[in-house]
């Protein structure tokens, strides 16, 4: 870990991603110990949420720790009391803070004026514990992540930006296709450009679906309107029209392929209807993970546990 804070999948080494996916991988199958015995995690969430509080909650409670979750109306980020004041406050009484917010920024303060670690829970730009519990998965269904191919078909969003770069970290090629002004892009995809280079990872940008999951290992896609993007709805139904995953596309990916996709979803959208009910969909074990994943991220960040690097290619 770069710094006390897990904000970008870019704050982690691909050494620190392999760590955590095999203490992950570790838990799951042979247990844990109560590393967090008096410890406390602030939830601190400004949209909704089903899995990523649930499985922070969960697994501080399994780690012996304990949580408080703050909803979007009783903290009033930015609006009741400044961020920065927020901050120093969870400061004094918690020992890290998971926070969910709209504005990447608004974590970022968070961060700079906290004195504990601050996780991002989910931002407009990134989602980095789901990008990490799903390469758990990744790992678990396929055995390795180096030289494997994941095809993301839809919004280059918060969700592709961290799955771009824990694949390039990862030496996993990265394949997304997104329609015109929709494509991930700017300072993240050039970083990721690096990982890419130092991992022997591709990352390769389109526009055509088909391009992008030809021969893959792993379909992916999300919503096509974010949290926060409701007023856009409509016009990204129009967009995102030609970029459903469905059967047909799915039949041109590797004969195992495995479908992935972070919930909630939006069945006959992104996703035909039914398609996530298919013997190669996943999704039910990404959401699992998210716990044994945060798990492993808890203790190492809070409890200071070590696991050896065993088994990992
Ligand atoms: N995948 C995910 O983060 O789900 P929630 O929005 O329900 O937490
Ligand atoms: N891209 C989605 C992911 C939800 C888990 C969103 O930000 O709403």
């Amino acid at each position: 870990m770069k710094g006390k804070d897990l904000l970008s999948v870019s704050d982690l080494s691909g050494g620190d991603i392999r760590h955590l996916i095999l203490d992950a991988a570790s838990m799951k199958t042979r247990g844990w110990l109560s590393v967090l015995g008096g410890k406390t995690l602030a939830i601190m969430f400004e949209k909704p949420s089903l899995r990523t509080r649930v499985s922070f909650e969960v697994a501080m409670r399994q780690l012996g720790g304990q949580t408080v979750y703050l909803s979007p109306a009783e903290v009033g980020l930015g609006e009741r009391e400044s961020v920065p004041d927020v901050a120093r406050v969870l400061s004094r009484y918690v020992e890290a803070i998971a926070a969910r917010t709209f504005s990447h920024q608004t974590l970022e303060v968070l961060a700079s004026y906290s004195s504990v670690p601050v996780i991002n829970a989910l931002s407009d730009v990134e989602h980095p514990c789901q990008a990490l519990a799903d390469l758990l998965t990744i790992y678990e269904k396929k055995g390795e992540l180096k030289g494997l191919t994941l095809a993301f078909v839809g919004d280059g969003n918060n969700v592709a930006r961290s799955l771009m770069l824990a694949a390039s970290l990862s030496g996993m090629n990265f394949r997304i296709a997104s329609p015109p002004g929709y494509a991930v892009g700017g300072r993240l995809l050039e970083v990721a450009r690096d990982y890419a280079r130092d991992s022997g990872a591709e990352i390769v940008c389109t526009e055509e679906p088909l391009q992008a999951v030809r021969g893959a290992d792993v379909v992916y896609t999300d919503v096509w309107a974010s949290m926060g993007q409701e007023t856009e709805t409509e016009a990204r139904r129009q967009v995102f029209a030609g970029y459903q995953v469905d059967s047909g596309l799915l039949s041109q990916a590797g004969a195992d392929a495995i479908l992935m996709h972070p919930l909630p979803a939006h069945h006959g959208e992104e996703v035909a209807v039914g398609i996530l009910n298919s013997p190669g969909s996943v999704v039910f074990d990404q959401a699992e993970n998210r716990m044994h994943l945060q798990k492993a991220l808890l203790a190492w960040m809070l409890g200071g546990l070590e696991v050896p690097l065993v088994d990992y290619r």
